[in-house]
């Protein structure tokens, strides 16, 4: 092993964690909102539920925006050598397509949740406060085309996120390699 492998930190940084761990609850709350709200019949407590989801989707897509930013701006600590000696070539594949994958998405779930709202001709007032722009035209055939374009992404989205909790799960109880240990608090060294 060389000397720099040695020194490479092994977790992620604290603004990683913390942005990872945040934007992980509030993904989680956004599918199951999403999901619950579009069972509800009319009703005010449908309508709520519908804001909280708006409202949080555009703070998921302001954090994602912090988080990229971050994720350019610090390179993630490479894999132990031991690991990534073990891990075939079509895991290595799929750690990394499926990071690139999730952070497609983070972005274009809630822009098509946006897109769809705008053209429903439902304008988004962020915490009932701030009124946001709408950039598609009002256009109820619009709106039918978007629709299921976010509902589609997010169940993606969904099946990725099962997808890698369940390889972390496997990292931790069947391999017992410590690659969760990079997610969760502790020196970086
Ligand atoms: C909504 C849920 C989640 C999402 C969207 C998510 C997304 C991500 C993404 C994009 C990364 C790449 C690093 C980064 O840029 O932050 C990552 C890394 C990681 N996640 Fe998650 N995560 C979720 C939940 C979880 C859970 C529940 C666990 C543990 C059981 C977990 C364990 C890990 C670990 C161990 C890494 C580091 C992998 C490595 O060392 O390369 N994640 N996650
Ligand atoms: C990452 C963020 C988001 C996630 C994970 C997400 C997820 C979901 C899910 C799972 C559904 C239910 C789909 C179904 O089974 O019919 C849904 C519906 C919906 N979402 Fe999102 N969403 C996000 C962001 C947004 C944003 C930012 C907006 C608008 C500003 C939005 C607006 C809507 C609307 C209006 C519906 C209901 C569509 C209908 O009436 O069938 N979403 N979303």
């Amino acid at each position: 092993m060389s000397s720099k492998s040695i020194t490479t930190p092994v977790r992620y940084t604290t603004t990683a964690k913390l942005l990872h761990w945040v934007l992980a609850l509030a993904l989680i709350a956004a599918i199951g909102i999403g999901l619950y709200m579009v069972s509800l019949s009319f009703s005010p407590q449908r309508l709520k539920l519908y804001n909280w989801h708006k409202w949080l989707g555009v703070s998921i897509l302001a954090l994602s925006l912090v988080r990229l930013g971050w994720r350019l701006a610090n390179k993630p600590p490479a894999l132990p050598a031991a690991m990534q000696a073990r891990m075939p070539a079509w895991q290595h594949l799929a750690h990394h397509g499926t990071h690139h994958a999730l952070y497609a998405l983070f972005f274009l779930v809630p822009l098509l949740g946006w897109a769809y709202s705008s053209a429903a001709g439902f304008p988004i007032v962020f915490l009932g406060l701030v009124p946001l722009p709408d950039w598609m035209p009002v256009s109820p055939a619009l709106a039918e085309l978007i629709k299921p374009l976010h509902q589609w992404s997010a169940y993606a989205l969904a099946t990725l996120i099962v997808l890698h909790i369940a390889a972390a799960l496997k990292h931790q109880f069947i391999d017992r390699d410590g690659l969760l240990l990079r997610m969760l608090p502790g020196p970086r060294g």
